[in-house]
C-alpha cells in the first residue's frame, strides 16, 4: 500500500462520517484486497459525500420552473443578411487562426459507464463507422489529424476518463498507436467517482472489498480538468479554448473553427451549439435564458406549456435542443475551480446490485435502492459571464450512439452516416443509386482524410468510383 495511506485514519473518517459500514468485513479480506478497499476509500472526498447525503439524498429539493424562461437567441446556421455572412467569414477565419497557433485543445468526455448501450469495454472503442467499423475513438483521431494538416499544427487532444475505465482506454490507444496521433499530443486523465448511497444514507458495498461507484457526472469534467493538472497542461502549452464534446457520436466536428471562431469572437465563456427540435419533447437539453441568464432545461423538466408554445409562424417557441458540444475558455474553468468547484449535484434514483453490510449477501434490487449523484456540464452555462448559441446541421454531425436498437443506435447513426455521405457526394454531383423509399441504396463511409467538409468532395471527385446498387464504399 501507497505510504500515503492510512487505513486508522481512514476507518475513523468514516466512523465519524456514519460510514463505518464499509469496513464491516476487512478483518477477512487478504492483503491485497484490503488495499484496494483502502485505496478506493482514500480516494473518495468523504466531506463531499456526507453534504451530498445531508443535501441530495435526505433533503432533495423539487425542481421548480421559473416562470420567466424564454428562448436562448442562437446564431443561425446559414446566415440571415450579408452582414452575418461577413461575421461567419471573420469567425471561420478566427477560429483557424487559432488552431494556426495552437490554442485550442479538443476535449471528450469518455468517463461515463455506456450503460444503455451495454458494450463491453469504454464506449470509445466501440465500432462506429459503417463500412470498417472504425473505433469512435479512431474517428475523432482522423478528424483531428486532418484538422492539424490544415492548420499545420497538431491539435492537442484530451480524454476523459474514469477510474473504471482509464487504464483499458489507455491501452486501447497505445495499442493502436494513437490512431497516427503523436503520443505528446494525447492525454488521458479520470474524473473523480462517487459512492452510490442508499436511502438511509449509508454509501453501498459492491463487494466485500470495493464500495459502488460511479462516476460523477460530465460535469465532473470541469472538475477533473483542474485537479488532473490538464488544465495547468493547456495553460503551458498556450491553449486558451477548449472544444467539449461527447464520445458517442462518430460524425462530431472534435473541433469546429467557425463554432469556435465565433465564440471567441462573442468573448463568450462557454459556447453551445444547437439543433433545431425535431419535435416538442426531443430528448435533448432545451437551451433558454432565465433571469438573464443562459441555462439548459432538460426535456423532462421543461413543462408541456413551453414545450409546446408555438410562434406565429407555427415553429416551436423552445426549438433549440442542446447536443452537448461546447466552446469553453480555459480561463472560464479556472475561474469555476477558483473557489471550490460550484456546480450542484442531481440526484438519480437506481437500482445498484451491493452487498448487505451484515450478512454479505448479494442483494439485486429490484426497485431503485440507491442514489447516485452527478454534475451536469452544462450547469456551467448561468456561472458565464457571456454565452452564446451557434445552430449546427442535423445530418452533418450528430449520429449519436446511446442505445443498441432504435432511436441513437449504431444502426441509426450508421444509417445517418451513409445520408450525410450520400448528400455530400450529390452535392458534388456524384450519383448516389436509391432504394424506393428514396435512401441510398449502398452504405458509404468517408475517411476524414477524404473529406471533413462537404466541399472537400468535389476536389476529389476524379478519384470516386460510379457507386452500384448495394455496394459498400470506403473512401479515403
Ligand atoms: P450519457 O449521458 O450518455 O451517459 O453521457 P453514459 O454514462 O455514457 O451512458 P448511460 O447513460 O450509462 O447509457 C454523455 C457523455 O458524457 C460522458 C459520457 O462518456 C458521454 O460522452 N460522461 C457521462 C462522462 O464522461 N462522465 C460521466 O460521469 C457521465
Amino acid at each position: 500500500m501507497s505510504e500515503s495511506i492510512n487505513h486508522q485514519q481512514l476507518a475513523e473518517q468514516l466512523a465519524a462520517g456514519g460510514q463505518d459500514h464499509v469496513y464491516a468485513f476487512y478483518d477477512r479480506l487478504t492483503p491485497e484486497n484490503k488495499q484496494i478497499l483502502d485505496r478506493q476509500v482514500a480516494a473518495v472526498d468523504w466531506k463531499l459525500v456526507a453534504n451530498l447525503v445531508n443535501t441530495v439524498v435526505k433533503h432533495p429539493q423539487p425542481f421548480t420552473i421559473p416562470d420567466d424562461i424564454e428562448p436562448a437567441p442562437y446564431f443561425p446556421h446559414v446566415p440571415a443578411d450579408a452582414a452575418m455572412r461577413d461575421k461567419y467569414r471573420q469567425a471561420r477565419e478566427r477560429g483557424e487562426k487559432l488552431l494556426q497557433a495552437g490554442k485550442i485543445a479538443a476535449f471528450v468526455v469518455a468517463g461515463g459507464q455506456g450503460s444503455r448501450l451495454g458494450w463491453d469495454g469504454p464506449k470509445g472503442t466501440f465500432p462506429g463507422t459503417p463500412v470498417l467499423r472504425k473505433p469512435l475513438f479512431q474517428c475523432f483521431a482522423e478528424f483531428l489529424r486532418q484538422l492539424g494538416r490544415r492548420a499545420g499544427k497538431p491539435v492537442p487532444f484530451y480524454i476523459m476518463t474514469s477510474t473504471a475505465n482509464h487504464a483499458v482506454t489507455v491501452d486501447f490507444w497505445k495499442a493502436h498507436r494513437y490512431f497516427g496521433m503523436a503520443a505528446d499530443q494525447v492525454s488521458f486523465f479520470p474524473q473523480d467517482m462517487l459512492p452510490a448511497v442508499g436511502f438511509d444514507g449509508r454509501v453501498l458495498l459492491e463487494t466485500d472489498h470495493s464500495l459502488a461507484l460511479s462516476p460523477n457526472g460530465h460535469g465532473g469534467s470541469l472538475l477533473a480538468l483542474h485537479k488532473s493538472g490538464a488544465l495547468a497542461d493547456m495553460i503551458s502549452r498556450g491553449v486558451e479554448q477548449i472544444s467539449y464534446f461527447q464520445v458517442d457520436n462518430p460524425i462530431v466536428r472534435c473541433v469546429d473553427p467557425l463554432f469556435m471562431g465565433l465564440h471567441d469572437l462573442e468573448k463568450s465563456d462557454m459556447s453551445s451549439k444547437m439543433l433545431p427540435k425535431a419535435e416538442p419533447k426531443e430528448k435533448l437539453g432545451n437551451l433558454c435564458v432565465v433571469d438573464g441568464k443562459y441555462t439548459i432545461i432538460e426535456y423532462s423538466d421543461l413543462p408541456d406549456r413551453f414545450a409546446e408554445a408555438r410562434l406565429p409562424d407555427g415553429s416551436l417557441k423552445f426549438l433549440a435542443g442542446s447536443i452537448a458540444l461546447h466552446a469553453i475558455r480555459v480561463d472560464f474553468v479556472q475561474r469555476l475551480n477558483a473557489a471550490g468547484f460550484a456546480l450542484p449535484y442531481h440526484r438519480a434514483e437506481k437500482k445498484v446490485a451491493c452487498i448487505d453490510p451484515a450478512t454479505g449477501l448479494a442483494i439485486k434490487p429490484e426497485k431503485p435502492n440507491a442514489v447516485k449523484m452527478e454534475t451536469f456540464v452544462f450547469d456551467a452555462l448561468p456561472l458565464t459571464q457571456r454565452s452564446m448559441v451557434y445552430q449546427t446541421d442535423r445530418l452533418d454531425e450528430f449520429a449519436p450512439i446511446k442505445q443498441p436498437s432504435g432511436v441513437d443506435s449504431p444502426e441509426s447513426a450508421r444509417q445517418i452516416m451513409t445520408q450525410r455521405n450520400a448528400n455530400w457526394l450529390a452535392a458534388a454531383g456524384i450519383s448516389v443509386p436509391l432504394g424506393p423509399d428514396g435512401r441510398p441504396d449502398c452504405t458509404i463511409e468517408i475517411a476524414p482524410s477524404f473529406a471533413i467538409y462537404p466541399e472537400d468532395v468535389a476536389a476529389k471527385k476524379s478519384t470516386i468510383p460510379a457507386i452500384q446498387p448495394g455496394a459498400n464504399v470506403y473512401l479515403d
